[in-house]
């Protein structure tokens, strides 16, 4: 079995935050990095999304053109991400050539099947700025939820998608005027076709994350509606038919299939072109989209549906995250609430409300992971942030990992002793046979979070170990039958830790000097591996956290 994991296309339009990170690149590389480990082939595939009306927004707010902008995002967004250790096989962009040939190729096959309907429509307009709006464009009070800013394609309160004649007084974003609406011809995907069929797949879907498939079985049970797949835009992928040469794509219609095309592109790229077919024609391996909260029902009814339409592989699984808060608020940059990232050539700085530091990548991966908004929305605390990172990276898992090589440094000359196991260590390898079961298990149901748990467990476990068995006060066999085990509990955190902290586990690889190589390591936890080895250094890895 093969898999493909995807983190949701972020908008080219401006940098992440924390709560992004949190929401879909962390946990999916997290993903990523486990099936790797448990040996599994898996490919993970990413990029910018850089069409719709988002983008053509911030261009204009900037005065440049939406290829400008899209070029100085994409390059702010990979450097983000690579300081972040997000293992990405490909981050691509929406924009490419790949992705349009494919978006009118699968948009053909639609029209064909006749899943794709032309109407007259009432549009937003402007008589103001004298154009179609796009539905980003126009902002009223939602009909639902009566949120006051609500945006014309979705309500951010609610989560609700929209049009924009839904909302009550709706008014053009650009100059604040009254909105009118007028005729024009746009194609619609007809979504309520796939209703009864997107029912009995998400009927097998008892596996989801409950979020996921009560928001989705929710969302159907609404009604499906018919929904526009072309825009009054200039910048996109154009429609390859007559009468629509002014019009493009609907964003949500080409970023899901930038999943495809970057897929393809990577394949290619590596020399394995069959995968395409793969996974995608041939329906073979394990599809992973995780996303957050508002792109659940994208991702579950009208992404699949979609996909139902052009007889393509449907995701095995959505990791739909919640929302991610900063001090019990919504994160917010324009009131610099929240955690961000800055950019200064190749140095990324972290910004905590108004103060930049330079902090480990690690550090931020490790409490998000802590923190991971799986089941309901969650809190970035700046004071906790700090203890949890001083009390269990440091104090915890870094402190065992120290104490132990420094302890082989100084009394067997930097060489991991050998010795016989006694019952003891006998027990306590049979409790991590146990625990990697669990572990397993958790991952495989995108429970990331208890998973972390029952490692920092395993880290407590060791520490308590070493501080028992007083190696130090020890006769000399039972020094070395103490130190050689717990040389080879570092190497067990060191790989088990790899999808959460990866610097930090390449490093105490390296210390130990083991080749730093992850692929299918999970079978080597739990084995007693280093004995007789000598280190090939000893460093103290992370300095205490110190935020103002
Ligand atoms: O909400 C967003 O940021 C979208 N750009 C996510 C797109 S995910 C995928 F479908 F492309
Ligand atoms: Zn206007």
């Amino acid at each position: 079995m093969k898999y493909l994991v995807t983190a949701a296309l972020p908008y080219a339009n401006n940098l992440p935050h924390v709560g992004n990170v949190a929401g879909s690149h962390l946990p999916a590389d997290i993903f990523h990095r486990f099936l790797k480990i448990f040996g599994y082939e898996s490919y993970f595939v990413g990029g910018t999304d850089e069409h719709g009306s988002p983008i053509e927004v911030a261009a204009f707010k900037q005065g440049i053109t939406p290829k400008e902008l899209c070029d100085k995002y994409y390059v702010l967004h990979k450097k983000i991400y690579d300081f972040l250790k997000i293992s990405y096989d490909i981050f691509s962009r929406t924009s490419n050539q790949t992705n349009h040939q494919i978006t009118k190729e699968i948009f053909k096959k639609l029209l064909e099947r006749g899943y794709i309907i032309e109407r007259e429509i009432d549009m937003s307009y402007c008589e103001n700025d004298k154009r179609f709006l796009p539905d980003r464009w126009v902002e009223g009070i939602c009909p639902y939820c009566k949120y006051e800013k609500a945006r014309g394609d979705q309500c951010e309160n609610c989560g609700r998608l929209l049009d924009p004649i839904e909302l009550i007084e709706p008014k053009c974003v650009i100059c604040g005027s009254k909105v009118v609406f007028k005729k024009t011809k746009h194609l619609f995907f007809n979504l309520p076709k796939f209703a009864k069929k997107l029912e009995k797949w998400l009927s097998k879907k008892k596996y989801w994350k409950e979020n996921v498939l009560n928001y989705s079985l929710g969302f159907l049970k609404e009604g499906l509606k018919e929904r526009a797949i072309t825009r009054d835009l200039s910048w996109g992928i154009k429609v390859p038919l007559e009468g629509y040469e002014n019009k493009v794509f609907y964003v949500w219609f080409d970023a899901p299939i930038g999943y495809i095309s970057f897929s393809k592109e990577l394949f290619e790229k590596i020399g394995k072109p069959e995968l395409y077919e793969y996974f995608w024609i041939k329906k073979k391996g394990r599809i992973y989209h995780f996303i957050g909260k508002d792109n659940i029902v994208f991702h579950t009814i009208w992404w699949p549906a979609i996909l139902m339409g052009a007889n393509l592989a449907l995701p095995y699984n959505v990791g739909g995250m919640e929302y991610l808060n900063f001090e019990n608020r919504k994160i917010s940059k324009s009131q610099n609430w929240g955690v961000f990232f800055e950019v200064d050539q190749d140095k990324i700085s972290v910004k905590i409300k108004d103060k930049s530091y330079e902090i480990e990548p690690d550090y931020i991966r490790f409490y998000l992971s802590l923190i991971l908004p799986e089941k309901k929305d969650s809190n970035f605390v700046v004071k906790e942030f700090e203890e949890k990172i001083n009390s269990i990276l440091i104090g915890n898992i870094s402190n065992f990992v120290y104490r132990v090589l420094s302890f082989i440094n100084k009394n067997f000359e930097g060489e991991i002793p050998s010795a016989k196991l006694s019952e003891e260590e006998k027990k306590i390898l049979k409790e991590i046979k146990k625990m990697k079961k669990e572990i397993k298990e958790k991952v495989l149901n995108l429970e990331f979070k208890r998973a972390l748990e029952k490692i920092i467990e395993l880290s407590t476990l060791g520490n308590k170990y070493f501080q028992e068995n007083e190696p130090w006060k020890a006769d000399e066999e039972k020094k070395k039958r103490v130190l050689m085990f717990s040389a080879n509990l570092v190497k067990d955190l060191a790989i088990l830790l790899w999808p959460f902290i990866p610097n930090f586990s390449e490093k105490v690889f390296d210390m130990l000097d083991i080749e730093k190589f992850f692929f299918g390591s999970f079978k080597r936890v739990g084995k007693i591996e280093l004995k007789n080895k000598k280190l090939k250094y000893l460093e103290i890895i992370f300095k205490p956290l110190k935020l103002e």
